[in-house]
């Protein structure tokens, strides 16, 4: 059973019983400003377990930022969420990811100077949890089969990325980068996987893959929640859509509602999409931020 002791008005409003699909990820009242700027203020969204959910709005409409909020990678000014029932508030990201909701960057943070494997093998200390890391940078793993490289392995060669497991990172396109990204989440074994623009840098001859792995996520039990702008995979993929604009939701629906909505065509006007930046300086200063974090937090789990 699942406790009710703190009667959360999220969860307690996705009724099971009624036979509607029920939610994995609510979310209420969620604000965020930076100074005077509101980016995010949200009444209510329900995330459908199961089911594909697009995010969309033009540029600057708060996606990544509730992205960020609801991963614990950010804190809001107010408001409340609840994954599988279970309140975030509070939570930091790696805990988040651990207890199965995992989110990709709009800018890759794959590790251009370690090696595709060694990419993955992070993804599972990354997001598994702070105390793998210390023996990762220990970097004694070369060529042992222990669970993690198995597991990586076979998501590799899913991802059709398993022929460049010892290329750097750096060497991959952006596409590849999107789908080692992807791979790298899915260390874990989440139930909701966010993917933050996922096609965006992505070259058309992998555009599809990427659709059908998405696809997969679904097909295998996952809820998949994703940003995008190209209204083609918001159109093909998404079982439900919701549409910010100014940080506030617009409007939500089946992909055909949403798409006949005036509010979202105008939305759109002159919305231009934003470029991928995968260059080595942005990556490095972040794989700098990971070390930095991850030491950090070592010390705290041992202290
Ligand atoms: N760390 C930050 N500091 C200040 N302003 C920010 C920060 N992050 C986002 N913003 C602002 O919040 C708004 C929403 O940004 P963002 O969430 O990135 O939008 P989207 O992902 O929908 O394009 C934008 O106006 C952006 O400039
Ligand atoms: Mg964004």
């Amino acid at each position: 059973m699942p406790d009710n002791t703190t009667q959360a008005p999220g969860p307690a409003a996705s009724d099971s019983t009624s036979g509607e699909t029920d939610a994995i990820l609510v979310a209420e009242n969620i604000t965020r400003t930076f100074g005077g700027l509101t980016a995010v203020d949200v009444d209510r969204v329900e995330v459908p377990r199961h089911k594909i959910t697009a995010l969309i709005g033009p540029n600057g409409a708060g996606k990544t930022t509730f992205f960020n909020l609801l991963t614990g990678f950010d804190q809001p000014d107010s408001g409340d969420w609840w994954f599988n029932g279970r309140s975030l508030k509070g939570v930091g990201a790696h805990k988040v990811a651990r207890m199965g909701m995992v989110r990709t960057f709009q800018l890759t943070k794959v590790l251009s100077k370690l090696t595709v494997l060694e990419n993955m093998r992070l993804g599972a200390t990354d997001q598994v949890g702070e105390r793998f890391w210390a023996a990762a940078i220990r970097a004694i793993w070369r060529g042992q089969e222990d669970a993690v490289t198995v597991r990586a392995r076979e998501l590799l060669a899913r991802f059709k990325l398993d022929h460049m497991e010892d290329e750097f990172a750096g060497a991959l396109s952006g596409g590849q980068r999107k789908l080692l990204e992807m791979s790298r989440a899915l260390m874990v074994g989440p139930e909701l996987v966010m993917l933050d623009e996922p096609m965006a840098g992505v070259n058309p001859a992998l555009k599809q893959s990427l659709l059908d792995h998405v696809k997969q996520l679904r097909e295998e039990g996952m809820t998949v929640l994703f940003v995008e702008h190209d209204m083609d995979m918001v159109r093909n993929i998404s079982d439900h859509v919701i549409v910010m604009a100014a940080g506030k939701v617009v409007t939500e629906g089946t992909p055909d509602e949403v798409m006949s909505d005036q509010r979202v065509i105008d939305a759109y006007l002159g919305a231009h999409h934003e470029t991928d930046l995968t260059e080595d300086h942005e990556v490095e200063r972040m794989a700098e931020e990971l070390a930095a974090g991850s030491t950090r937090k070592a010390e705290e789990d041992d202290a």
